[in-house]
């Protein structure tokens, strides 16, 4: 994922015509243009996924799994094709490995409560790291209180990078998992996942590894990382909300029970006793959203596509460009300048406040995000209360971060 993401290849593909398929662009907010670099909250859809979900609705909506009749084969038969193209599109050895979720919370929740009711106890230890999302963090602390298992964490520099001396020394016999981000929301930080996963196996830990920033961003080969769960999020990569992807390897999820219990993941109920459906749907409990998943599979043909290789140079580029760019402003602080960065900017303004700043910036119609972006430890560990963060989509441009610039500049001249 590196080497894909210090790229400098320029490639031949037009992008303007790629942002000319995303209706949310083509508007104004406050009376202007919209320049939308909130992407690591949730990105847009193109139009033809958009149109998907409206032929489905209009035509082919049934409930899934259950009917016999042709309405419910030809839903479930939409909605099972995001299944067999994720697959692909991160190489999970088999289909069954790809659970439908309702996004990297829900998924590492799933891990959690399933693997970790089974396999935690007094006195084990679950390593996360410094940098992580509250959905990597108070999934784990729920378990570590019902089983008595404790949380250690890989601390970082400066800069905004794992110290990976220290990860190292925190492995021990003690610890039954480790959890870590693969792009940080808050710093762009790109982990070396490779080498925590070689070295957590190397002692028979498994890991879990949030994908929440990377998947959307680069290329991912779960085969090739030899993750053991990856967690990521439909509505980050021009997908639909209420929609994710947890990838297990088969072994693991065969031997973890259910925790949410209903229709679908059974195979025989009585009241003494229920014995559960196979993989994937012993996971997947209860009526699914259905046309978000038959919109994910538009979504991910699209990508597919534009190639994620493509989209990770492009992205790097624009990176690149703003983060020369944003340099230039006096009184402007970059908070996360890992060398292996994802397309993600934090900045703090001297005493201008973050939300003050997103607040004007909005008004020049430049959607950034302000706050803690559900990593308040991140905050805690450089001392500050919160950065704006522009977080850039290879459907962003130059124009959109000229404007970025020129809406800070106006930002700071109001205060
Ligand atoms: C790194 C990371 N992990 C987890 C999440 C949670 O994703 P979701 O809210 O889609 O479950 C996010 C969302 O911002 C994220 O950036």
């Amino acid at each position: 994922m590196q080497e894909t993401l210090k790229t400098e290849t320029k490639t031949n593909i037009d992008w303007e015509t790629i942002r000319s398929q995303f209706p949310v662009l083509q508007q104004e907010v406050n009376g202007q243009k919209l320049v939308y670099l909130d992407n690591g909250a949730s990105s847009q859809m193109p139009q033809r996924v958009i149109d998907r979900i409206n032929a489905y609705h209009s035509k082919e909506h049934a409930n899934v799994h259950r009917g016999i009749h042709t309405l419910s084969q030809k839903a479930t038969d939409a909605y099972e094709l995001a299944r067999k193209r994720m697959q692909k599109f991160i190489n999970a050895r088999h289909e069954e490995e790809i659970i439908y979720t309702t996004g990297t919370t829900d998924s590492i929740n799933l891990v959690a409560q399933c693997y970790g009711r089974k396999n935690f106890k007094e006195g084990d230890e679950i390593l996360i790291s410094a940098m992580e999302h509250h959905a990597n963090i108070v999934p784990w602390q729920l378990i570590a209180e019902q089983t008595g298992a404790t949380i250690k964490v890989i601390p970082m520099n400066d800069n905004g990078e794992l110290l990976m001396d220290e990860f190292h020394n925190l492995l021990s016999k003690k610890t039954k998992m480790v959890s870590v981000v693969h792009v940080s929301n808050s710093l762009g930080t790109i982990n070396p996942v490779e080498e925590i996963i070689k070295t957590a196996h190397a002692k028979d830990i498994p890991v879990l590894i949030d994908g929440a920033q990377a998947v959307p961003h680069s290329v991912v080969d779960v085969q090739k990382l030899d993750a053991d769960f990856y967690a990521f999020s439909a509505h980050k990569m021009c997908g639909p909300t209420g929609f994710g992807i947890l990838y297990g390897k088969r072994e693991l999820l065969n031997e973890m029970p259910p925790y949410r219990g209903g229709g679908d993941m059974i195979d025989k109920v009585t009241f003494e006793k229920t014995t559960w459906n196979d993989l994937p749907h012993k996971f997947e409990a209860g009526t699914p959203p259905i046309s978000a998943g038959v919109g994910f599979a538009e979504t991910i043909a699209f990508l597919e596509e534009i190639g994620m290789e493509n989209i990770a140079a492009r992205e790097q580029e624009l990176l690149v460009y703003a983060t020369n760019k944003l340099n230039e402003i006096e009184g402007l602080r970059i908070v996360g300048t890992a060398e292996n960065k994802a397309s993600v900017i934090s900045f703090l303004l001297k005493d201008i406040h973050p939300t003050d700043a997103g607040t004007i910036l909005d008004q020049k119609g430049i959607a950034v995000r302000t706050g803690h972006h559900c990593t308040q430890p991140i905050m805690d560990r450089f001392e500050i209360p919160g950065t704006a963060r522009a977080s850039i989509s290879f459907y962003n441009n130059e124009e959109d971060i000229d404007r970025l610039v020129d809406g800070i500049k106006y930002v700071q001249e109001f205060f």
